[in-house]
């Protein structure tokens, strides 16, 4: 099962980006996960959403082949970081290919909400552009930097135990939505 996942930080130390890599790791076996490079996605312009650079087509062609799209992002000012909406711009328009396209999201901060709230604006942006993000199937990680270790691995268990289950049902989401 082949996921591309999309991180909603350019941090060099970012615990999102530290959470999508330890996934990759965690999951190897059950699910396939790329990390797709949105860091080099230029700043959406509709003037170019026809000829857009080949940065932007092949980032979409790896969306639109996938099986589905892991979301892993930061809350900044009680949404999601102006980063990730630029990738959901572009993956929104011209071939759209994130419609009917299986959706988990998770999301880690330092403080206690752990991007609960980014996590809704993002829901309601993904269902206005046709993905299926599974109800109820939510990662919401507070004080994130106590629950990995020193490398960025994830340590906490009842957190991994979570996670593993919400995995769970991802891939399930997967194989039901493909005869939505
Ligand atoms: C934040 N942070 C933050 N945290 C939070 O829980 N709610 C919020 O609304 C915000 N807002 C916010 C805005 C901006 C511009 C920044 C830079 C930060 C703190 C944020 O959760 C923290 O910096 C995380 O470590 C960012 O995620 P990464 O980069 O570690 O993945």
């Amino acid at each position: 099962m082949k996921v591309v996942a999309v991180v909603g930080s350019n941090r060099k130390d970012s615990y999102n980006k530290k959470l999508a890599l330890y996934m990759q790791q965690h999951y190897k076996g059950k699910i396939d996960i790329e990390i797709l490079p949105i860091e080099q996605l230029p700043m959406y312009n509709q003037d170019d959403e026809l000829t857009p650079p080949a940065i932007v087509t092949d980032i979409k062609k790896k969306v639109a082949e996938s099986d589905g799209v892991l979301f892993i992002t930061p809350e900044y000012n009680h949404s999601i970081p102006a980063f990730l909406k630029n990738a959901i711009d572009w993956f929104s328009r011209v071939d759209k290919v994130m419609i009917k396209k299986p959706v988990m999201i998770a999301g880690g901060t330092p403080g206690v909400q752990g991007t609960v709230r980014a996590q809704i604006h993002l829901r309601q942006i993904l269902a206005g552009i046709g993905a299926l993000t599974l109800p109820g199937n939510e990662v919401y990680i507070g004080a994130i930097h106590e629950k990995m270790d020193e490398a960025g691995k994830l340590v906490h268990e009842p957190t991994i135990e979570f996670l593993n289950s919400v995995v769970d049902n991802f891939v399930d989401w997967i194989g039901k939505a493909k005869s939505l």
